[in-house]
């Protein structure tokens, strides 16, 4: 077994299955103790068993690993509690928590019902926050952790997932407003934007999407929860396949300045100065919409 994680204390959600079943087994073998946390629901989140983390608990064990099982749902602050609780409970620390517990409901806006709005955004966006808030009071006190939140490229926009594209956005304002508030007391917050062949990405067209496997995305995990990591915080990376890439920071790209308040026709006259900046998606859509009417296929 190797040490990467030596002895660190990890809560993994999420990690019956997909991409934190393989993150929980990365962590495990690199000698982190393991919360594996699930309540192995299917992919709208219905029909919940314990089960599943209670198998990848044994594939740890059998191994050579130590890990723990707990079925509870990320998206209650209790689940949340008791999920941190059961590594600081075991191990007496927590030294990392990776947000990883998801589901899907897809729908065009102009469709979307109220619970599918708030199932996606109760589970991913509300799922981190009950388990960031309990892990980070105790990692304040450490002085000492590391915060990895899950997101996606869809934070950038979604045709027919905006509860998903929403939660996923505000995991990233989550995870850098850690960051910033966490940074004095040595606290780290990072997210991860994956893609990997799971039962989540099987309804996403091959030819289009570029591809890897959860294993793909287990190393910069293991590389973010470590002390190798001890400066890096505030980030998004991207993880698919042999490519990792990070994301800038919104930053403002352009003014226009008056004297005293604007008004809508003196905008208008100046607009060009601020102007947009180009939405790649709407783009990327234009193209896939072209070729499928000429019968070509787009570039990847
Ligand atoms: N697979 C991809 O290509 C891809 C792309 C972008 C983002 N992601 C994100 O990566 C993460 C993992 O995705 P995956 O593909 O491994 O999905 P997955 O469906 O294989 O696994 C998700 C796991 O979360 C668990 N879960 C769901 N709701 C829960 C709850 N309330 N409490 C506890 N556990 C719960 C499920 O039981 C399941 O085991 C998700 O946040 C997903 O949005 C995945």
């Amino acid at each position: 077994m190797a040490g990467y994680l030596r002895d660190k204390a990890v809560v993994i959600t999420g990690a019956g299955g997909g991409i934190g079943r393989a993150c929980a087994l990365a962590c495990a073998a690199e000698g982190a103790k393991v919360v594996v946390a699930d309540i192995g629901v299917g992919l709208a989140g219905e029909d919940p068993t314990s089960e599943v983390a209670e198998a990848v608990v044994k594939e740890i064990e059998d191994a050579g690993g130590e890990a723990v099982a707990v079925a509870e749902d990320v998206s209650t602050m209790a689940g949340g509690e008791r999920i941190v609780h059961t590594a600081v409970e075991r191990w007496g620390r927590i030294d990392g928590v990776v947000a990883v517990a998801g589901i899907l409901r897809e729908r065009m806006l102009f469709n979307m019902a109220e619970d599918e709005w708030d199932a996606v955004i109760a589970t991913h966006l509300k799922g981190h926050f009950t388990v960031f808030r309990h892990a980070a009071a105790v990692m304040r006190k450490q002085e000492s952790g590391s915060l990895i939140g899950f997101t996606s490229g869809a934070f950038a926009g979604s045709v027919a997932q905006a509860n998903y594209s929403a939660a996923k956005g505000g995991i990233v304002s989550l995870v850098r407003s850690a960051a910033v508030g966490l940074h004095r007391y040595g606290v780290r917050a990072n997210a991860v934007a994956p893609v990997a062949r799971t039962r989540m990405s099987a309804n996403v067209p091959m030819e289009l999407a570029e591809m890897g496997e959860p294993e793909d995305v287990a190393p910069l995990v293991v590389y973010l929860l470590s002390d190798a990591a001890k400066d890096v915080t505030g980030q998004v990376y991207t993880a698919v396949g042999g490519r990792i890439a990070v994301w800038n920071q919104p930053v403002e790209v352009r003014e226009m300045r008056i004297d005293g308040r604007w008004t809508p026709e003196q905008i208008a006259a100046r607009f060009d100065e601020v102007g947009q900046e180009r939405m790649g998606l709407i783009d990327r859509l234009e193209q896939i919409r072209k070729a499928a009417t000429s019968g070509d296929k787009p570039n990847a």
